[in-house]
């Protein structure tokens, strides 16, 4: 018999490959079967129902501990982004590796305090509209830094840490002005954008700052965008924090920490095989400028940990034709991955079952999803192996920004999650039920 490794087909190593079969016995027909680390889908499929989020552990640790690894021995925290994907069993996970996080919310930070009250040490606050009660809970839980996106959210802080009778580290979100290639939507870092304080107001706000009791301004923070995938932006962003901690360095201000924020892209197209020198490259870029200054570096990555460490499975309800136009009618749909219908992303989807040779037969379909809106689409025009109906297929990358950006549109449930380590499968949030969604209605 073939070893195992010889017969398994990597898609998205270490996570998701094909392979003969669970037993590494060639199935009857010759085809190869997709499987999550040891666990084949199809079992997954018929055991929990579709559609269905997976997860690899062995990827998502890999991409954390290489992430982590890129930075070397520059002082720095990585606090994976909790709005990438908030799933409790992998906070706890990451928490449990030494990962801090950023949050943008109550909720985000109860998330992370019930997956490791200790881990509010390692906590980043980010976000335009804290409110004063969730400033308010995130003094009484000591994170780590408040980054402050306006002057009124500033005096807000203020005024919640004179009453709590608590100091509040900060620093300041600034808007570097820097330009970076990604969908307008999750570009965040020009004057144009909502996010942070022009760089140039910076210093006056410090000054204010530091003349309030119980404000602690220690770092500078920066957030250009997400799904970037060239390393010079953020070099670029980079360089301009550097000259404003110098300033403020000169101005008295003891900053210890520079938040670069999150925002590396991964390949949606091509499978990711070397990403702990992708991952390098961005990490001497960005640390490039600030290493004459010892600062301690706070990083917030979500997509590059998650997405590929993730996948949507679901099943072909029905195959039709309108004119010449191919559908496939899957049941997942935009309630359950919005990318597609929300920024036109293109996400691979192959079927969970392929033949060895890949010589089969090919079409050109939509694959779309049952809710009612020309919007609810995962794919337009894809050739892509014939499918049947019944069969399954796998809409991949799907780990970030999936099930943390789901809804209950159309009243539709939404997925389980299931992560796999090894052989083994557990269930990490069940499949909604419709009593869960009218439970808060009268
Ligand atoms: N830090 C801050 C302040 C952020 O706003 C974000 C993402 C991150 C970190 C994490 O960025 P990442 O490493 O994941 O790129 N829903 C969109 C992405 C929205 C990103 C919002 N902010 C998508 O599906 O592409």
């Amino acid at each position: 018999m073939t070893p195992r490794s010889q017969t398994a087909t990597p898609l998205r190593a270490p996570g998701f490959s094909y392979r003969e079969s669970n037993r590494g016995l060639l199935r009857r027909d010759g085809s190869l079967v997709l499987h999550s680390e040891e666990v084949s889908l199809p079992k997954l499929a018929e055991k929990y129902g579709t559609p269905l989020y997976v997860y690899s552990a062995r990827m998502i640790e890999e991409r954390y501990r290489e992430f982590d690894k890129a930075f070397g021995e520059e002082p720095h925290t990585v606090c994976y982004s909790v709005k990438a994907n908030s799933n409790l069993s992998i906070l706890r996970m990451l928490a449990r590796r030494g990962s801090g996080f950023d949050i943008v919310s109550g909720g985000e930070l109860e998330r992370v305090l019930a997956a490791d009250r200790k881990a509010a040490k390692r906590t980043v606050f980010s976000g335009v509209g804290k409110t004063r009660e969730e400033l308010s809970a995130g003094l009484k839980a000591g994170i780590l830094l408040f980054n402050v996106e306006s002057e009124s959210e500033l005096w807000a802080l203020a005024e919640c840490a004179g009453r709590l009778g608590k100091a509040a580290p900060l620093a300041l979100r600034v808007n570097p002005d820097v330009a970076a290639e990604t969908h307008p939507y999750i570009s965040t870092g020009l004057h144009k954008h909502k996010f942070g304080v022009p760089i140039r107001d910076a210093r006056t706000l410090y000054a204010k700052a530091s003349g309030m009791r119980y404000l602690k301004p220690k770092g500078v923070s920066v957030h250009i965008g997400s799904q970037i995938t060239d390393a010079a932006p953020f070099g670029e962003a980079m360089a301009r924090v550097a000259d404003l901690v110098r300033e403020l360095r000169g101005d008295g201000h003891e900053i210890d920490y520079v938040d670069a924020g999150g925002g590396l892209g991964i390949s949606y197209n091509q499978p990711h095989a070397d990403f702990l020198a992708q991952v390098t490259e961005y990490a001497d870029t960005l640390s490039a400028p600030l290493r004459p200054l010892n600062v301690h570096l706070l990083l917030e990555p979500g997509r590059s940990i998650i997405g590929p460490a993730g996948l949507l499975l679901t099943s072909v309800i029905y195959k039709k034709s309108n004119d010449s136009k191919r559908f496939l009618v899957v049941d997942a749909a935009m309630n359950d991955l919005i990318r597609p219908a929300l920024y036109g992303a293109h996400h691979e989807i192959v079927p969970v079952i392929r033949e060895r040779d890949q010589t089969s037969k090919t079409e050109t379909v939509d694959i779309v999803g049952p809710v009612c809106e020309t919007g609810d689409f995962f794919a337009r025009d894809r050739v892509i192996p014939s499918i049947e109906e019944g069969d399954l297929v796998a809409i991949l990358d799907a780990g970030a920004y999936g099930m943390s950006l789901s809804s209950n549109y159309n009243t539709r449930l939404r997925p389980a999650e299931i992560l796999v380590s090894g052989k083994i499968a557990k269930v990490i949030r069940r499949r909604e039920e419709v009593s869960d969604l009218l439970r808060t209605e009268s």
